[in-house]
């Protein structure tokens, strides 16, 4: 390295001087610093730099109100469960943490233990159920919000991507006395992220898959807790072991039950095969103080 290539980082570290914001100096320090390393450690080429600016204007472009192709991007990176590691060090015993994903609804609608979160979407007939614990003690968190959302359980895809289709595949239930919740769901399958921008052009070229294991996603909160932002990942997929945006935990993964027609979870007669899956969600009390 020349003594110009390292004046010049230290350059434009030194006219962060003005920065009031005392965290914003350290992070844009780290961040020159670390992307001067970078450029110097790989002898950036002209056109390299050019088609980096180009694929991250293009990155901007594809973004829209449905579409947020940076989070993508960050997702595939890993830099999202970086950042979700970091800020969710809960205790042990509490559920684990994964990506929130760009497909949550805000205002879904309020649903009674046992509804069908997928009335008529494709797919083979899940019961969900389990209870909301409080991680450090075991006992029952009874109130506890559940917001959970899934794609279909044949093209994978949400309610979001089919123009014109209104909520499915989402529900937000309440925990009863003893913590329980209870839901009709359908199994889902795994689906490839939306790869027909940049992101995937950046997939392709590093000889990557698009896709996500299948699961069912959930942000569980209750007062005095952390809230839970999560997924229960389905036993056997061939994709848990190369997920898209490396957000699989081996403790989030479950092994759906096979049942033949007769009595159901709900306490109705189903006339059809189904599946259940048993999931217990254990909050981090707030009161930790980790993040
Ligand atoms: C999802 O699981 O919905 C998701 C997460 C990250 C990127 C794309 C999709
Ligand atoms: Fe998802």
């Amino acid at each position: 390295m020349t003594e110009t290539e390292q004046a010049l980082t230290d350059q434009v570290i030194a006219r962060l001087d003005g920065a009031q914001d005392a965290r914003y100096r350290r992070v844009m320090t780290s961040l020159i610093s670390h992307l001067h390393d970078f450029v110097r450690d790989v002898e950036l080429t002209e056109e390299e730099w050019f088609s980096a600016i180009q694929f991250l204007t293009r990155t901007g472009q594809t973004c829209s109100d449905l579409r947020q192709e940076f989070i993508l991007l960050s997702d595939t990176l890993g830099v999202s469960m970086l950042v979700d590691a970091i800020n969710h060090r809960y205790p042990a015993g509490a559920t684990e943490t994964t990506v929130f994903g760009p497909f949550h609804r805000p205002g879904a609608p309020a649903m009674k233990v046992w509804s069908d979160i997928a009335v008529g979407t494709k797919g083979q007939l899940l019961f969900m159920s389990g209870q909301v614990l409080d991680a450090s003690t075991g006992l029952p968190v009874a109130g506890a919000m559940l917001d959970i959302w899934q794609a279909d359980g044949e093209d994978g895809l949400y309610d979001v991507q089919r123009p014109g289709v209104p909520m499915l595949g989402r529900g937000v239930f309440r925990s009863g006395d003893v913590g329980h919740y209870g839901l009709r769901a359908i199994k889902p399958t795994h689906y490839p992220i939306p790869s027909d921008g940049p992101v995937g052009e950046m997939l392709r070229k590093m000889g990557r898959h698009p896709y996500r294991p299948a699961h069912i996603h959930a942000m569980v909160s209750a007062p005095g807790y952390k809230t839970l932002i999560t997924h229960v990942f389905m036993d056997g997929d061939p994709y848990l072991g190369s997920d898209a945006v490396f957000g699989v935990k081996d403790s989030l993964i479950v092994k759906p039950k096979s049942h033949a027609p007769g009595l159901a979870p709900d306490g109705t007669h189903s006339a059809q095969e189904f599946l259940t899956i048993d999931f217990d969600f254990r909050l981090a009390p707030a009161s930790n103080d980790t993040p």
